[in-house]
């Protein structure tokens, strides 16, 4: 199973202001089906409390900072992500929450595949049930 893990993408540095790019199954593992992105995230909430059982994600703090927790069922790891340049790989089958959003951040996620809610897991023993 591929492990989460933060993948730096490449900067382009210009004193006009700076670039970073994302291809599919270069930068990123998988072929992108589908982008979305949270934003105007009140102070305290959280999202995520799910797995998804196929879907694979790749998530960006475009702007601001929040925190990625993920669970495999016997580990839980916190990425925090705070540089537009960085982002995180998600596999699928895990547990993932986010937080601590910075006032006006701005979380960017590319998806493996398109939106299907029959491919998430929302209870958290269900899911341990399912990774023993
Ligand atoms: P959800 O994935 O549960 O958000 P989060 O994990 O950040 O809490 O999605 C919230 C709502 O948006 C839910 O009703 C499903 C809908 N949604 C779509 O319609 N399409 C999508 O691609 C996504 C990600 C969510």
């Amino acid at each position: 199973m591929e492990e989460p893990r933060i993948i730096q993408l490449p900067k382009i540095s210009d004193p006009r202001g700076n670039l970073s790019v994302i291809e599919e199954l270069k930068d990123i593992p998988f072929k992108i089906e589908r982008t979305y992105w949270i934003y105007d995230v009140p102070g305290g909430e959280k999202r995520g409390g799910h797995a998804y059982k196929e879907n694979q994600e790749f998530i960006v703090a475009l702007s601001g900072s929040f925190d990625v927790i993920l669970d495999d069922g016997k580990v839980k790891q916190t990425f925090s992500l705070n540089r537009s340049y960085n982002g995180l790989y998600v596999p699928k089958g895990m547990w993932r929450e986010m937080e601590n959003f910075s006032t006006n951040s701005l979380a960017l996620v590319l998806s493996s595949t398109k939106y299907d809610a029959d491919d998430y897991i929302r209870d958290y023993d269900v899911f341990l049930k399912l990774v023993k």
